[in-house]
C-alpha cells in the first residue's frame, strides 16, 4: 500500500495500471466501520482499491468544525492496509486548491433543503472536491455511503448531468450495536448522549413503521420529535421524501427516504432509513 500525497506522484502511480478497474472510496478520515465496508465492497468488485483522505475546506460552513475535524493519518492507514487497498491519496489542502479564485460550484435546489438549510455552501464544496478527485483517479466505480443520502443524491446527479463515465456505488449504512449510525462525528458525544442516541434509529424505525401502515403521520412524526427533543440532541429537521430526487411528492415513488438530523450541544448527527 502506497501513502501518496502529491498529484504528479498520483499520476505516476495510476499509469502503473492501466487496463484495471479502480474502485475509488472518498474519504475524510477518521476511519471506522461504515469506510471499511466501503472499502471491502470496492476490493471485491475492481481490480485495485484507491481511497482519499483528505478534510475538504470548502464543505465546511463552520471553521471550527473543519480545525476540529479528527485527523488520524497512522491509525487511518493502518484500518486501509488490513482491507487491502493499494493506494491512500493524502493531499495537502495546497494540492488541492493551490490556486486563488478559481471555479466553484453551485449544487442546484436539491442542495437547498435538509442538510442544506443549516449548512449552506457544504455541497458545493462536495461536488467541488468530489470532481477533482473523479478527474484525477478516473475511477470506474466510486462507493459512498447511504449514511449521507442527501450527498450519494447529489453525486447521482452530478455524475448524470456532467456524464461522468463513473459508476456510482451507494453502501447501506454501517450502525453500532445499540442502532446509532458509525460517524467519526460520534466521538464528540459525552457518554451519556452517546447512550441517548440510540433513540434516532428507534424513532426513525417507529415513522417508517407508521409510513407503510398509512397511519396519520403528523402526530408520528410529533411523538418522534417529542423522543428525541427529551434527550440532550434538538432535532434540527425530520422529513419524508422521495428517494433519490428528494422532493415531497412521495405519493408515486418507488423509493422513499426518511431523513432526520439532530443536533447536540457538540455534535450534529444524521441518520435515514431509504425503503
Ligand atoms: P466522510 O464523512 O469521511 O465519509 C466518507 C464516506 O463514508 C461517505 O460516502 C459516507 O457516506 C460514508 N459513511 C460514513 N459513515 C457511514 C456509515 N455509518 N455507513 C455507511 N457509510 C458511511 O462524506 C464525506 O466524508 C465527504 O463529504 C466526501 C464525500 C469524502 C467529500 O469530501
Amino acid at each position: 500500500m502506497k501513502i501518496i500525497k502529491t498529484i504528479p506522484e498520483l499520476q505516476q502511480e495510476i499509469a502503473r495500471y492501466s487496463n484495471q478497474e479502480i474502485g475509488f472510496v472518498p474519504t475524510m478520515g477518521a476511519l471506522h466501520d461504515g469506510h471499511l465496508t466501503l472499502m471491502r465492497l470496492a476490493q471485491e468488485q475492481n481490480d485495485l482499491v484507491i481511497v482519499s483522505i483528505f478534510v475538504n475546506p470548502t464543505q465546511f460552513s463552520n471553521k471550527k468544525d473543519y480545525v476540529n475535524y479528527p485527523r488520524e493519518l497512522e491509525g487511518d492507514a493502518e484500518k486501509c492496509r488490513t482491507v487491502g487497498v493499494t493506494i491512500i491519496f493524502a493531499p495537502s489542502v495546497e494540492e488541492i486548491y493551490g490556486h486563488a479564485g478559481g471555479i466553484t460550484f453551485d449544487a442546484g435546489p436539491a442542495a437547498e433543503i435538509l442538510c442544506g438549510i443549516s449548512r449552506p455552501g457544504h455541497f458545493n464544496g462536495v461536488l467541488q472536491i468530489v470532481s477533482k478527485l473523479f478527474m484525477l483517479i478516473k475511477p470506474q466505480r466510486a462507493y459512498f455511503g447511504q449514511k449521507d443520502a442527501q450527498q450519494v443524491a447529489l453525486i447521482e446527479m452530478l455524475v448524470r448531468d456532467y456524464f461522468f463515465p463513473i459508476r456510482i456505488i451507494a453502501v447501506p449504512i454501517v450502525r453500532e450495536s445499540d442502532g446509532l449510525a458509525s460517524s467519526s462525528r460520534n466521538v464528540f458525544l459525552t457518554a451519556s448522549q452517546r447512550l441517548q442516541a440510540a433513540v434516532i434509529f428507534q424513532q426513525l424505525q417507529i415513522v417508517k413503521k407508521a409510513v407503510e401502515t398509512k397511519q396519520p403521520l403528523a402526530s408520528v412524526f410529533a411523538q418522534a420529535i417529542a423522543a428525541i427533543n427529551a434527550t440532550d440532541g434538538k432535532v434540527e429537521y425530520f422529513e419524508l421524501r422521495s428517494y433519490p430526487d428528494l422532493t415531497r411528492e412521495i405519493a408515486d415513488a418507488t423509493k422513499k427516504v426518511l431523513a432526520v438530523a439532530v443536533q447536540f450541544p457538540t455534535v450534529r448527527l444524521i441518520d435515514n432509513i431509504i425503503f
